[in-house]
């Protein structure tokens, strides 16, 4: 409980421990702010505009991971509602967020601090985290806080339309790769989980970041960042910032529409910095496959050859937060070719002629020690 950045960071200098090395670090980088991610009109989604807002977000999807929606029909009220009781649960006295906090990783539904790697983590993020499943919500709802008095009620509420919202832009996302309708349902988008991040005012932004560069593991995510700068993502190199936008909700791809889209569709990465005026508060809503589903490319959009495998979500997200950061050899892992799984493999290749002996001298137990064959 003394570890959450909220309770403790009041008018203090910044720890050593939370100041990454100079390569991760954000500095005094000026994110351009001529470029940015493409905002899409979703109004007509379903009428006379569908063709080129599929058109869109096929683009943004694309290029960037990324876009935003305004239009969305979540209404005003419920977006700043919900806002306002996030904001409020991190503004609570620490007697009522110890009721939350809790280093179980079993427990559904626990507030924590910087990552569930705390405790083995070089350098620790600049945020507190709540984090709860939101489906199915009959059977998680006893689970979340109790206070804020209204938390229940008005999260309830944003959480049955944040994954409407989902399943209609995966709807648009399934038209625009020309895949059946329904594609994402079921199964796909079964899950939800809900992170309310808080980022404190910090009194060294340049030197340490609230959540480091990563992707989102899951399917797609949903993201209300309020009115405070901090999103960046990392394209072409630099790094573009996300402006904060009235009523809008923040659009990303995860890992599993990058590997089902067969790479056309990209899960872009992101980190998140902080500032040293007034704290941050934002809610993530991460759409996911259940945890046994199989995930593989749509056999449509396959094509020469599949980059991916199949494999079992669950398989994924435990190779995702061991390589927590790393995105190339997470997904690396679950690549077609790759013969070993991302580990480095201690092997010798032997070629004669047309004759290739590829010996393994480590003799792992999935992979024979040696492989013979001609090439043709
Ligand atoms: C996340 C995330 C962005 C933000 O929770 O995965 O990227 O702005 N959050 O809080
Ligand atoms: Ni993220």
């Amino acid at each position: 409980m003394e570890k959450l950045v909220s309770s403790w960071s009041k008018n203090k200098p910044l720890p050593e421990s939370y100041i990454f090395p100079p390569e991760t670090r954000p500095g005094n980088l000026i994110v351009p702010t001529c470029k940015t991610i493409p905002v899409i009109d979703l109004c007509n989604a379903e009428g006379r505009n569908r063709t080129d807002i599929v058109q869109q977000i096929l683009k943004a999807s694309q290029e960037y991971g990324f876009f935003q929606v305004v239009n969305h029909g979540i209404s005003e009220n419920l977006m700043n509602e919900s806002m306002d009781v996030f904001n409020e649960l991190f503004e609570m006295p620490d007697e009522d967020k110890v009721i939350l906090y809790s280093e179980d990783p079993k427990k559904s539904c626990r507030l924590l601090t910087s990552s569930l790697n705390y405790d083995r983590e070089k350098v620790h993020q600049w945020r507190d985290n709540l984090r709860h499943p939101c489906h199915p919500l009959q059977d998680c709802i006893k689970h979340w806080p109790q206070k804020p008095i209204r938390y229940r009620e008005v999260v309830a509420a944003l959480s049955i339309e944040a994954k409407k919202l989902g399943l209609r832009i995966l709807e648009l996302v399934s038209e625009g790769l020309g895949l059946e309708s329904g594609y994402f349902g079921d199964q796909l988008s079964e899950a939800l989980h809900l992170f309310v991040n808080h980022y404190p005012p910090c009194p060294d932004p340049s030197l340490t970041l609230g959540i480091t560069k990563h992707c989102d593991p899951n399917l797609l995510t949903i993201l209300h960042q309020g009115d405070v700068h901090g999103l960046q993502i990392f394209n072409n190199e630099e790094w573009i910032g996300v402006e904060p936008l009235p009523n809008a909700f923040v659009v990303n791809i995860g890992n599993q529409l990058q590997i089902i889209s067969n790479n056309k569709l990209k899960s872009g990465e992101h980190r998140v910095v902080t500032n040293s005026r007034v704290a941050r508060t934002t809610a993530a809503f991460f759409i996911a496959p259940s945890e046994d589903s199989i995930i593989e490319p749509a056999i449509s959009l396959v094509g020469e050859a599949s980059v991916y495998r199949a494999f079992e979500y669950k398989d994924f997200l435990l190779d995702y937060l061991s390589h927590m950061g790393n995105n190339e050899v997470v997904l690396g892992r679950f690549e077609s070719q790759s013969l070993n799984n991302g580990t480095p493999v201690n092997a010798l290749l032997i070629q004669r002629g047309s004759k290739f002996e590829l010996s393994r001298l480590d003799h792992g137990p999935d992979y024979p020690s040696r492989l013979k064959g001609t090439l043709e």
